[in-house]
């Protein structure tokens, strides 16, 4: 016979209603007892820690919310109830009620990542009428408990693991636009999330709401190249409801951040000389034909290009659109031997889209580069310009076969015996027999293909400063 027992008082208890009548005179009793539960009024929660993990940088206080899992146990094993049985935590406040009282002392000081057996007497668990069908009254109470996250409803982001770049120069403010690596966790290490799964960096505008307001509030204040660690309540993350699958309702979310690079819209190409030659008489301007070298990197040091790399300058007139526009103002005004430093924003460089397989969108472009040589520009709107005096018979002059028509090869050959005697002067940097045709379609008025003097003349009087 096995006989039930719970509690030592039920001993005695069970042997003052013991049939008599079953059990003859002078009959020596054999109990078999098996002992389900025991506990004194006296006792309090007993906690057993039996995992410790590595770091515990927080221990649970009254007052926090946690989100654990749990096996509930009756102390001969049977299994009550579990949290693991519902596929998710048990999400609650520690220390102020809503948790029977064994568990809202059971469960202070845990860490996260913690293993815990929590035992308690029934006056502290569900008292003498015990819970439902699955826990009886009087019973005492065992928790297995992992610890998996932890915060206030007070935290606010916690900035940690710091790494700064040796140097740093500004930091971001709220509006600025920013590039950044991240990797996402919960607090017991679950990953959920990693820009560099999709081999791009996050992108987005600080401080303006486009993020969560932890990253939000995490992304200012930080430098081009800098890494840390920015924890986030769930009130500043996804809230209470967690965002379905990736993240649990009520979690708090560790993202480790790399900032590749930021700017803000208003910002302008920066220019930093790195070294002037001592003369320097003709600085650079519109129209000017110049030929640098240049190595092009992104902030966080990826090389893109380089000039070196093709042995030979690059060569373009300035203010003509043949380079974006950050580098047209990082040419201007410099000497030839000049270096300089420019950092360019995306929108005076490639933009939001970048250019594919070389520069991100939205990129930050770092630029050194070296003024080899310069060719002076003509006048604004010019093509060719005279050196010297106009020649008073420049029809006659060109009409070398004396036909009374300027023909396109006399025209050519003209126009270039008198840049080659130094006469005149064609725009630097342009094919010169593209412009000449130019120059002879302007003159051909009936566009005929030959210029008669009558075209020459009127073109002339019209236009005294146009191209002849
Ligand atoms: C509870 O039981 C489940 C299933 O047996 C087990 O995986 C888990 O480690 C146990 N302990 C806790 C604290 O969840
Ligand atoms: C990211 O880049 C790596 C290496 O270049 C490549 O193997 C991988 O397929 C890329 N992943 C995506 C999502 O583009
Ligand atoms: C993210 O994780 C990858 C892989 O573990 C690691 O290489 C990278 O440095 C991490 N990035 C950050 C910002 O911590
Ligand atoms: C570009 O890099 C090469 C190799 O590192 C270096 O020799 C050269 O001076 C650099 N040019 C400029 C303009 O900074």
């Amino acid at each position: 016979m096995y006989i039930f027992i719970s509690g030592s008082i039920s001993l005695f208890t069970l042997l003052l209603f013991s049939p008599g009548d079953i059990i003859p005179p002078d009959s020596i009793l054999h109990f078999d007892v098996l002992l389900l539960d025991v506990w004194n009024p006296e006792d309090g929660v007993q906690s057993n820690t039996y995992h410790t993990p590595s770091t515990c940088s927080r221990k649970v206080e009254v007052s926090d919310y946690v989100r654990y899992h749990y096996n509930g146990t009756l102390l001969d094993g049977t299994l009550f109830d579990s949290s693991h049985t519902r596929l998710r935590t048990y999400d609650t406040y520690v220390g102020i009620g809503w948790l029977i009282a064994g568990m809202d002392q059971g469960l202070l000081g845990m860490c996260v990542g913690e293993k815990r057996i929590i035992t308690m007497p029934p006056s502290l668990g569900y008292g003498e009428n015990g819970d439902g069908s699955d826990i009886p009254g009087q019973a005492s109470l065992v928790f297995d408990v992992v610890l998996l996250d932890l915060h206030n409803p007070r935290d606010g982001i916690t900035v940690t693991n710091q790494f700064m770049p040796e140097s740093c120069t500004r930091k971001t403010v709220a509006g600025d636009f920013v590039r950044y690596h991240y990797n996402g966790s919960l607090l017991d290490g679950t990953f959920f999330d990693s820009s560099y799964s999709r081999n791009r960096t996050y992108d987005t505008y600080v401080g303006r709401g486009y993020v969560i307001a932890g990253m939000d509030e995490g992304l200012i204040g930080v430098c081009v190249g800098e890494k840390r660690t920015v924890t986030i309540p769930p009130h500043l993350g996804y809230g209470e409801e967690g965002t379905g699958s990736k993240i649990p309702g009520s979690a708090v979310l560790v993202f480790d951040i790399h900032i590749i690079d930021f700017h803000n819209p208003s910002d302008k190409t920066e220019i930093t000389v790195t070294h002037k030659p001592e003369e320097c008489d003709k600085p650079t301007k519109k129209g000017d034909f110049v030929k640098y070298h240049y190595n092009a990197s992104l902030m966080d040091g990826t090389s893109i290009d380089s000039t070196y790399n093709y042995a030979k300058t690059y060569n373009i007139v300035l203010g003509a659109n043949q380079v974006v526009p950050g580098m047209e103002d990082g040419l201007m005004d410099m000497c030839v031997g000049e270096k300089r430093h420019l950092v360019i924003p995306p929108h005076l460089g490639y933009g939001e889209r970048g250019v594919t397989d070389e520069v991100p969108g939205s990129a930050v472009l770092v630029f050194d580069i070296e003024l080899v040589e310069m060719e002076e520009g003509l006048p604004e709107g010019y093509m060719f310009i005279w050196n010297d005096e106009v020649s008073p018979d420049l029809f006659t002059e060109m009409d070398t076969d004396q036909n009374k028509q300027v023909e396109p090869s006399e025209f050519t050959d003209y126009i270039m015996r008198q840049v080659n005697e130094g006469k005149g002067r064609l725009a630097p940097g342009f094919d010169p027999y593209r412009i000449i045709d130019n120059m002879f379609s302007n003159q051909d008025r009936d566009g005929d293909g030959k210029i008669t003097e009558a075209e020459f003349k009127l073109k002339a009087d019209e236009a005294p400063h146009d191209e002849l």
